[in-house]
């Protein structure tokens, strides 16, 4: 197993973001809803991109990923995919849709992921339902046949699940008649989706807004679409200099994405400012203590809570962190009271009393954006930290060594 050792560093210089994980995968699922050529560009090269590329050819079509660019052709001839597959990824289970709506039927495993707590598929279940397919669970996997699809079928998510706007709209563009998703996500990935889906043909509308409306289409055509940048890394490392009482900038980056982190920087000492594709972060302030609410966008986004409850792991004060989105994904706070951080939890809600300095450790990483918060932990604490699992990094932060040493942080890989 590789873990990632990393030592106290403050970080400096500037940083560039890679293209969206979360907007390339569901992307690339919907590529399965033609025979025609798709071209994507600006894909970062991550195991949850190359698990869903090792999907696509499994369903039958041609892929080469190079230089940051997908291209696929041929005709999809596949609906099973294996549980090997799906078990490694949670976004894996968005071709469901996509596949039966091409060949009629599909069988995908239920899907694994990040340990961030139960996180069920009822919604996309409940969805493709209501768009007119057979579900039947059996033996762990899904099979969705397609039976007759209403001319009008409004779809209430209980809850604006990214993954369930995301399946349910790409599946409802080749679907006849109109479809509706109302208390839909609005995350910015959906509306890169949306993009995508409309530069093919599709008659999509909303994105970015609670209601979403799909006009099915026959067919289909090629695409040439650049991926956004990946909010989350951007945040991740904006985080990480704040954190170390650095300076630097972060570039190609869409800010307007993460108003609600600047918001928390600046809340808390942190000096930011904004300009057209880069973001500069004084981190050299004293740090305050902040009260968090983690909500679905434009809220503080769940996949930024673990790096900041770092920050504010070293603040002044108490701040507190609740978690709305997935109720238990907390793991790393046990790690981080290895680390000499004060935190404890209480009904879904992280109470942080500031320590004057973490200490270096071994610990282990649980997810993906616990294990970036640990490496973050490990910048600004005494000695050396050793991350181990570096497999949940790999899932989603591009040349993470070479980034973090690119702003003078004393990062290793090691085998
Ligand atoms: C996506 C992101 C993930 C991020 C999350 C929330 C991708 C590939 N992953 O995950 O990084 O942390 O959004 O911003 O884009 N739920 C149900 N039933 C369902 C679906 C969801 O109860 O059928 C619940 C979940 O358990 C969770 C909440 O809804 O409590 C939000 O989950 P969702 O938005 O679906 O997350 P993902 O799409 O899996």
């Amino acid at each position: 197993m590789g873990f990632f050792r990393v030592k106290k560093s403050i970080l400096s210089g500037s940083v560039k973001i890679s293209g969206a994980k979360n907007a390339a995968l569901p992307i690339l699922a919907a590529s399965l809803l033609t025979d025609q050529e798709i071209i994507v560009s600006n894909v970062p090269d991550l195991l949850d991109i190359q698990t869903m590329l090792c999907i696509i050819r499994e369903s039958g079509r041609n892929v080469e990923f190079e230089n940051g660019v997908v291209k696929i052709s041929s005709n999809v001839t596949n609906g099973t995919i294996s549980y090997e597959l799906v078990r490694k990824m949670r976004a894996s289970f968005n071709v469901l849709g996509p596949l039966a709506a091409v060949l009629g039927q599909a069988k995908v495993a239920l899907p694994g992921g990040c340990a961030i707590g139960v996180r069920p598929v009822d919604f996309h279940i409940e969805g493709l339902k209501k768009l007119g397919f057979d579900i039947e669970i059996e033996h762990g996997e899904v099979w969705a046949k397609f039976r007759k699809k209403e001319d009008e079928v409004v779809i209430s998510l209980p809850f604006p699940s990214v993954g369930a706007t995301e399946h349910l709209m790409t599946t409802a563009t080749i679907l006849n008649g109109t479809t509706i998703i109302e208390n839909a996500a609005m995350e910015p990935e959906i509306e890169d989706l949306q993009k995508f889906l409309n530069k093919m043909g599709a008659k999509v509308n909303g994105a970015g807004t609670k209601t979403i409306v799909i006009e099915g289409v026959s067919s289909l055509r090629s695409v040439n679409h650049e991926v956004i940048p990946d909010r989350i890394e951007a945040g991740t490392y904006a985080i990480a200099i704040a954190a170390s009482r650095g300076k630097g900038y972060i570039e190609k980056v869409i800010s307007s994405h993460l108003d609600a982190l600047w918001d928390v920087l600046k809340n808390t000492g942190t000096k930011v400012e904004i300009y057209e594709d880069k973001v500069f972060i004084d981190g050299t302030g004293k740090k305050k203590s902040t009260k968090i609410n983690i909500l679905p966008y434009p809220g503080f986004p769940t996949d930024l809570q673990p790096q900041i409850m770092v920050y504010l792991s070293v603040a002044n004060g108490t701040s507190t962190i609740s978690e709305n989105v997935f109720k238990n994904r907390f793991l790393h706070v046990d790690e981080l009271v290895r680390m000499g951080a004060d935190i404890y939890l209480t009904n879904g809600t992280a109470i942080i009393n500031g320590v004057k300095k973490l200490s270096g450790a071994k610990v282990e990483g649980t997810d993906l954006r616990a294990s970036a918060a640990l490496v973050i932990a490990g910048l600004i604490a005494e000695g050396i930290t050793e991350v181990y699992n570096d497999f949940h990094i790999l899932r989603g932060y591009e040349s993470i060594v070479e980034k973090i040493r690119g702003l003078n942080g004393k990062i290793e890989h090691l085998e």
